[in-house]
């Protein structure tokens, strides 16, 4: 009896002694931890939710973004409170302002739904002026936010010593297509994203050639990416007092959101990938993962399925799953109980060879309904369902305008138009969703209200001929 007591003795002191090399421990890192506490204010405001200012109030961005994925980005910031200032090529501007124009003379809507909120503000980034007004809006700012081709950023001077040496605060984040190695150099657009970061091979029909998404996951996928990066920079610039770059190329921005196919590559090397329907048609699998349809990418079996009326309408489907759990509530309503104990399709498992036959019984009762009858009965017994919802039903759905994901501003030369609010919602910043900016619409304001350029050296600038593209002919000439 004596042995056990000692060696429980022994073990009480060795556990006693666990504990104080851990309290060691957390003293060491104390130091951090209360910088971090530093950060801000200690007192949670007094003011009313949504009344304390927005999320990046204070934030003041240079936006040399272009195109979709930059301006994604900046927008994004835009909404939750950033000054974003765009600074646009004399007389040109942002190449989509005149893209895919619907409006004879006025901003695309491809523009106006990608830089609301923001100021605009014309400067030759070429012109020996332009580049002083670059300068002094390099030390005004916090980010600097850039989509150029590879180089263009340091052609123009504007090189991260160059800044770092103006603004060592300066958060400089950047889009390219690749990171660093054999393609760095290259210039690359939504879909060439989407066919090299793994998407394009993965989606479309096993018998089809690769497609494309409508969804912008390489343009504004990254944008949303960058986003976070900024955010991220600015948090650490709290404790450092030192900007960085913040690089997202758009082939990672991609790889990332499709993550799960390269989940499934590794997994065929353990053998073939149940839940993809090619596996219940005995199809062999390759070497790479194949597109899989309209199988669902997760656990649950899924597959889009035709509604009522889908004859005409190419919208009229709905996406079903089979969720393990409601696999009962499914038998049922669609009027195969028997299933419920069949021991070829009671079990996920024994499902998976059958999913063929079991979404052709499935389509044969959401046929006798409209894709939201099937969606309220579906739910009624928590079965997931997804409506293929048309552009044309997402533009007139009321909650989606409640909420603010869909908000309408007025322009003063296209008129009202519809614009995709913030996704996000934070409860204690309202978003800010204004119209797009005219080209150059604010610059007298940044240079007198930001810059604080006098009324004389702004008539000067003026004169240089740094802001304006006709001025820019006469000093070349
Ligand atoms: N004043 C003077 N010149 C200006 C200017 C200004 N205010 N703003 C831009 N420019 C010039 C740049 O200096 C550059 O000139 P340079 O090539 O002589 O140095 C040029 O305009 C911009 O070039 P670039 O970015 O190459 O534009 P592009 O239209 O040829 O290419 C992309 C467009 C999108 C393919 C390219 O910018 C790119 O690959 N970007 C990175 C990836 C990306 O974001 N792609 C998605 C876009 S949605």
């Amino acid at each position: 009896m004596a042995k056990p007591k000692k060696a429980a003795k022994a073990k009480a002191k060795a556990a006693s002694k666990k504990p104080a090399r851990q309290v060691l421990k957390l003293r060491a890192k104390k130091p951090a931890a209360k910088a971090a506490r530093r950060i801000g204010p200690s007192r949670p405001s007094a003011k009313p939710w949504g009344q304390a200012g927005r999320a990046l109030d204070g934030v003041r961005i240079l936006d040399f973004t272009h195109v979709q994925s930059g301006p994604t980005c900046t927008q994004l910031l835009a909404y939750m409170g950033a000054d974003v200032i765009k600074v646009e090529r004399p007389g040109v501007g942002d190449i989509t302002r005149t893209q895919l124009r619907d409006v004879k003379g006025a901003d695309s809507l491809y523009f106006t739904m990608l830089n609301g909120s923001k100021r605009s503000i014309t400067i030759d980034s070429k012109h020996s002026k332009g580049r002083e007004i670059l300068d002094r809006l390099v030390k005004a700012c916090d980010v600097l936010v850039e989509n150029f081709a590879p180089g263009a950023l340091d052609r123009m001077g504007l090189t991260f010593a160059h800044i770092h040496k103006l603004n060592p605060r300066m958060i400089v984040a950047s889009v390219k297509g690749f990171g660093p190695g054999p393609y760095e150099d290259c210039k690359v657009y939504e879909n060439v994203a989407q066919c090299a970061g793994g998407a394009a091979s993965t989606t479309g029909f096993r018998d089809g050639p690769p497609l494309v998404t409508g969804a912008q996951i390489g343009d504004s996928g990254t944008g949303l990416h960058l986003a976070l990066g900024i955010v991220a920079a600015l948090y650490q610039r709290q404790r450092t007092g030192r900007g960085q770059k913040v690089l997202c190329a758009m082939q990672d921005g991609v790889l990332n959101l499709t993550r799960v196919k390269l989940r499934d590559q590794q997994r065929l090397k353990h053998g073939p990938l149940t839940e993809y329907s090619q596996y219940g048609e005995g199809i062999q699998f390759g070497a790479a993962v194949p597109r899989a349809g309209n199988d669902s990418g997760g656990g649950q079996p899924g597959w889009i399925l035709k509604c009522k009326g889908w004859e005409n309408d190419p919208d009229a489907y709905i996406y079903f799953i089979t969720q393990a759990p409601v696999w009962g509530a499914i038998c049922d309503l669609i009027g195969r109980p028997e299933w419920k104990s069949d021991p070829d399709f009671a079990t996920p498992p024994a499902r998976l060879p059958r999913l063929k036959q079991i979404f052709a019984a499935i389509e044969q009762w959401t046929m006798t309904r409209t894709k939201f009858e099937v969606m309220e009965t579906c739910n009624q017994h928590d079965v997931p369902v997804g409506p293929i919802l048309s552009m044309k039903e997402i533009a007139e759905e009321q909650s989606l305008r409640a909420t603010g994901t869909v908000v309408e501003v007025d322009h003063p030369t296209r008129g009202p138009y519809l614009t995709v609010g913030n996704p996000i919602k934070l409860s204690d910043s309202p978003p800010d969703v204004r119209r797009s900016p005219l080209l150059g619409e604010h610059t007298d304001e940044v240079l007198r209200e930001v810059l604080r350029y006098s009324a004389k050296e702004i008539a000067d600038i003026k004169a240089s001929g740094a802001l304006s593209a006709a001025e820019k002919k006469a000093e070349a000439a």
